[in-house]
């Protein structure tokens, strides 16, 4: 089996969570993380982790590139 992707998110501000969300027919929040300023997480896709949501001000590292998302003003 080819490897999973691994991306690596690095918290901007205190209190970005990173949220896991389940694989198949429904799409549920499985796992919340919270990262403060300068914690980094590196995480995959797996099995039962399909998708990520990235709430706050953070910068995600991934093959496609480096992407920032931005906290509430
Ligand atoms: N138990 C989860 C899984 O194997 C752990 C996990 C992997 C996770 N990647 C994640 C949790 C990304 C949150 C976000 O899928």
């Amino acid at each position: 089996m080819t490897q999973p992707d691994y991306i690596i998110i690095k918290a901007l501000e205190d209190g970005v969570n990173v949220i896991g969300l389940t694989r198949g027919n429904d799409t549920k929040f499985h796992h919340t993380e919270k990262l403060d300023r300068g914690e980094v997480m590196i995480a995959q896709f797996t099995e039962h982790t399909s998708a990520m949501k990235i709430r706050g001000k953070a910068e995600i590292h991934s093959s496609h590139g480096v992407v920032s998302s931005e906290g509430k003003e």
